[in-house]
C-alpha cells in the first residue's frame, strides 16, 4: 500500500503512480485547501490510481470531485481506490476529449497530469473552464521543452527552445507561453501562481481570467530570451517579434529562444501564504522556501559554467550572492538549479566579483 497525505492507495496494478510527483500533489492540495469550499468543483482528468482526486476530497473542503480515466482497467483501479478511501467522487471511464465535448458543467480546479505533453489535451480542457478556474498542469516532455528535441518543440509549441544551461527556465516559459496562447483563443488571460521545474517534470499552477483585457495582458507578457555563447550575456525581450540580434557586449550573433512567457511566473504572496500552513513533506517545504525567496528576474547564471569559462576554481552560490549583495545588487538562489543564481548584475560585474572571491 502507498500512503501519501490522507490517501491510501491500495490498488496500483497497471496504473501509473510516481512517488517523485508527491511534491506536485502536496503543493496542489495546499493551494486548493486555501480557498476550497464544499461546493468547489474539481476535475482530475488523468486519474490513474485516483490519488489526486482522493487527496483533494480527503484533505480539502472540496467535495465535488470528478475523475476521468481513458483506460478501462486503470479506471477500475481508480474505482477500487475511491471506495477504499471512502471518497464519493464521480469517476468516468472516458477520455478528456469525449467528456469535454459533451459536458454541461465547468470546474473551479482542473489538475491535468498526462504522460508527456499537455498539448493534445489543453484545447479540450479549455472547454471546461470559467472565470477564475485554477489550472494545474504537468509536463513531462522536458526533453522537448529543454531543446534536446528542437524540431518537436517547434512543431508542438511553435517555439524555438534553448539547449544550454538555461533550458529549464526557458522550457518552463515556453510551456507557460503556450498555455497563454491557447487560453486567449478562448478569451481567457492567465495569472501564474506557481511555476516549477523539478526532477523530470514541469508544473504550472495558474488562474484563468475571462475577457479581452485579461487576454491582452497575457499576450503582452510574451517574448524571447537571448543568450550569447561567447561572453555569457543574457536577456529577455517582451515583443511580438525579437529585435535584438547581436550581443551588445561582443557583437556575436545571439541564440534566441521563443516565443515564451517572459513576465512574472510566481505569485509570492500566495507562495508565502501556503508555506505557512504547508503539511507536505520536506522537499515541498524546501521548494516553497526557495521559490518564495527567488528573485523574479528571468534567466539565471550557472556557477560551474561561469567559473569554467574564467578558468578559476569552483565558487559556492552563497559566496557569489554575498559578493554581489555587498555591491548593492540583488542576488538569490533559484529553484531551477542548485548551482545557479539569479541577479540583476550583468555578466561583466558577475565575472569581476567571481575573480575577486
Ligand atoms: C501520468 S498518469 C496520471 C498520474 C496521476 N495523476 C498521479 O498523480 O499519480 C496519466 C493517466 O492519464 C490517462 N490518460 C491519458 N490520456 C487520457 C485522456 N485523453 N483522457 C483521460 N485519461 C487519459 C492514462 O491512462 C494514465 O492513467
Ligand atoms: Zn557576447
Amino acid at each position: 500500500m502507498y500512503e501519501e497525505g490522507k490517501a491510501r492507495i491500495k490498488f496500483e496494478k497497471g496504473a501509473f503512480l510516481n512517488p517523485e510527483a508527491r511534491i506536485s500533489r502536496d503543493i496542489s492540495v495546499a493551494l486548493v485547501k486555501k480557498f476550497a469550499k464544499r461546493s468547489t468543483s474539481i476535475l482530475d482528468p488523468t486519474a490513474a490510481t485516483g490519488i489526486r482526486g482522493i487527496r483533494y476530497y480527503k484533505e480539502t473542503k472540496a467535495k465535488k470531485i470528478t475523475l476521468l480515466e481513458i483506460n478501462r482497467s486503470v479506471a477500475r483501479v481508480a474505482a477500487h481506490n475511491l471506495k477504499f478511501n471512502k471518497v464519493r467522487g464521480n469517476l468516468l471511464n472516458q477520455s478528456i476529449q469525449e467528456f469535454a465535448n459533451s459536458a454541461k458543467e465547468t470546474f473551479d480546479v482542473i489538475d491535468l497530469d498526462p504522460f508527456g505533453s499537455i498539448a493534445p489535451n489543453l484545447y479540450d480542457i479549455m472547454k471546461l473552464v470559467h472565470n477564475g478556474t485554477c489550472l494545474f498542469l504537468t509536463a513531462t516532455d522536458t526533453a522537448v521543452l529543454c531543446g534536446a528535441q528542437e524540431k518537436a518543440c517547434l512543431r508542438i509549441y511553435d517555439a524555438k527552445p534553448m539547449h544550454n544551461e538555461l533550458c529549464h527556465e526557458t522550457g518552463l516559459r515556453i510551456l507557460l507561453g503556450y498555455v497563454a496562447r491557447t487560453a486567449v483563443q478562448f478569451n481567457y488571460g492567465v495569472e501564474p501562481i506557481i511555476s516549477l521545474s523539478y526532477a523530470h517534470y514541469m508544473r504550472l499552477f495558474l488562474r484563468l481570467r475571462a475577457g479581452a483585457n485579461a487576454s491582452q495582458n497575457s499576450i503582452k507578457q510574451l517574448g524571447y530570451a537571448h543568450y550569447c555563447g561567447k561572453c555569457g550575456f543574457r536577456s529577455t525581450e517582451k515583443r511580438i517579434f525579437p529585435r535584438m540580434q547581436k550581443c551588445p557586449n561582443c557583437a556575436t550573433l545571439l541564440d534566441t529562444s521563443g516565443k515564451m512567457w517572459v513576465g512574472v511566473i510566481q505569485n509570492k504572496e500566495t507562495i508565502f501564504s501556503i508555506a505557512r500552513t504547508f503539511e507536505g513533506d520536506q522537499a515541498g517545504s524546501k521548494m516553497l522556501a526557495t521559490i518564495g525567496g527567488e528573485y523574479q528576474i528571468p534567466l539565471y547564471y550557472s556557477l560551474p559554467k561561469l567559473t569554467r569559462k574564467l578558468g578559476i576554481p569552483a565558487v559556492s552560490p552563497n559566496d557569489l550572492i554575498n559578493g554581489l549583495r555587498k555591491k548593492n545588487y540583488t542576488a538569490t538562489r533559484t529553484h531551477f538549479d542548485s548551482s545557479s543564481i539569479k541577479t540583476n548584475a550583468d555578466i561583466q560585474t558577475i565575472n569581476k566579483v567571481l575573480i575577486k572571491l
